[in-house]
This record gives C-alpha cells, structure tokens and sequence, in this order.
C-alpha cells in the first residue's frame, strides 16, 4: 500500500506542536529566520546629582532608580517594590519628592536630583540623618534613605504652607504635628515598623529648622 499511514498519535503530536508554534506567536517564527531585533541605542542624559554634573547613558527605558543605582554607583537609593507602592526609592528632584522606580531617566535632563549621599557625610551628618540615630527611628535600615529624603521634603511642604488631607486649617500656617506626619510620610513603608521613632525623629528635625 502506497501513503503514508497515519495514526492517532501522529495526530495528536503534530497537532501539539502546531499548537506551540501559535501559542509562541510571530516572535518565534521570526527569530528562526529573519535577522535580530532592532537594538535600541543608548539615550544620554545630562543631569545634575548631588550637586555635581551627571551623565546617564543608558537604554532609554532606564528608570531613574536604576539610572542612579547602576549606572552612576549611587546605591544608597533603595529599590523595594519597584513599583511605586513603598516609597524606599525616594529622592529630591528640583526639591521635590519622586518615587524614583516611576520614572525614566531621559525625562530628566537639566533637573537636580539629590539622593541620600548628597544629604551629609559621616563626619557632618544631616540633622535628619542625626536625629534618625538619636531616636533609633530604623531597624534593618533599607527603607531609611527613602524615608529621610520624604522627611526632607515634608519639612519643606509644610515651611511652604502646603496642606495635607488631614490639615484642619487650610489658611493658617502648618504645623508638623504627628498626625501631619504621619499622613505626609504614609507614602513611606517600613516593615520594621520602626514608624513611632521615625515620626519623633522627624518632629525632632523639623523643630531644628534645617
Ligand atoms: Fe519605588 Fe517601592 S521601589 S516605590
Ligand atoms: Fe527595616 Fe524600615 S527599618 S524596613
């Protein structure tokens, strides 16, 4: 008999591998046959950090988390979630709080970003970085560099007259109770829970006007 017999099984195993191909999509199939993807060329990004002229040259999909942390050695900005929900990668961009996993390198050319290693050194410590000692406000200490930078910048929402959800009079001038604190800094996770001695070191701070 001429043909080719054909069984069940031969069925079910080309179909299974049709079916692989499909599932895989276009990708597959390309990259069997065609030449590589389109690389993307670096972006470059001229910024100011800590005071100092940076250049970023990274894939323009680089977070500024990632930018600072990989590409310029600036470690001290911690990635938690990565996504936007902790707040351990907090930093200063043109004075004002930025949760540095949410955004790209590239949209920062020209702006001033300050991380924790442009808050004090060992030697001169920050009066927030003093006051986090004094009250023991950190226990395994990777969300306090976020939580200093958002300190930092509370301080100054409030000199600035700014209220919170929580301000009861929207005209008057602000003051940095605990309750105010604690709602500004909510944007700031510690699984330590380490939250009572961080608001005492921040009211500490705040009350050396620095
Ligand atoms: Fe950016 Fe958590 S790492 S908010
Ligand atoms: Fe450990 Fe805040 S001190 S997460």
């Amino acid at each position: 008999m001429t043909g080719r017999h054909v069984d069940r099984r031969t069925v079910l195993v080309s179909s299974a591998a049709l079916g692989m191909v499909a599932a895989a999509g276009p990708t597959a199939v390309l990259a069997q046959g065609s030449p590589a993807a389109p690389r993307h060329p670096p972006a470059t990004t001229r910024l100011t950090v800590n005071g100092r002229p940076a250049t970023l040259t990274a894939d323009a999909r680089t977070t500024l988390l990632d930018g600072l942390r990989e590409h310029l050695g600036l470690t001290g900005t911690k990635k938690g979630c990565d996504q936007g929900q902790c707040g351990a990668c907090t930093i200063l961009v043109n004075g004002r709080r930025v949760n540095s996993c949410l955004t790209l390198a590239v949209m920062h050319e020209g702006d001033a970003v300050t991380t924790i290693e442009g808050m004090g050194t060992a030697d001169a410590l920050h009066p927030l970085q003093r006051a986090f000692i004094e009250r023991d406000g950190f226990q395994c200490g990777y969300c306090t560099p976020g939580q200093i930078m958002s300190a930092a910048a509370i301080i100054e929402e409030a000199r600035r007259g700014a209220p919170s959800h929580v301000t009861a009079d929207l005209a008057g001038k602000v003051e940095l109770t605990d309750a105010e604190i604690r709602e500004r800094m909510s944007g700031n996770i510690c699984r330590c829970a380490a939250y009572p001695n961080i608001v005492a070191a921040i009211r500490d701070a705040a009350g050396e006007r620095i």
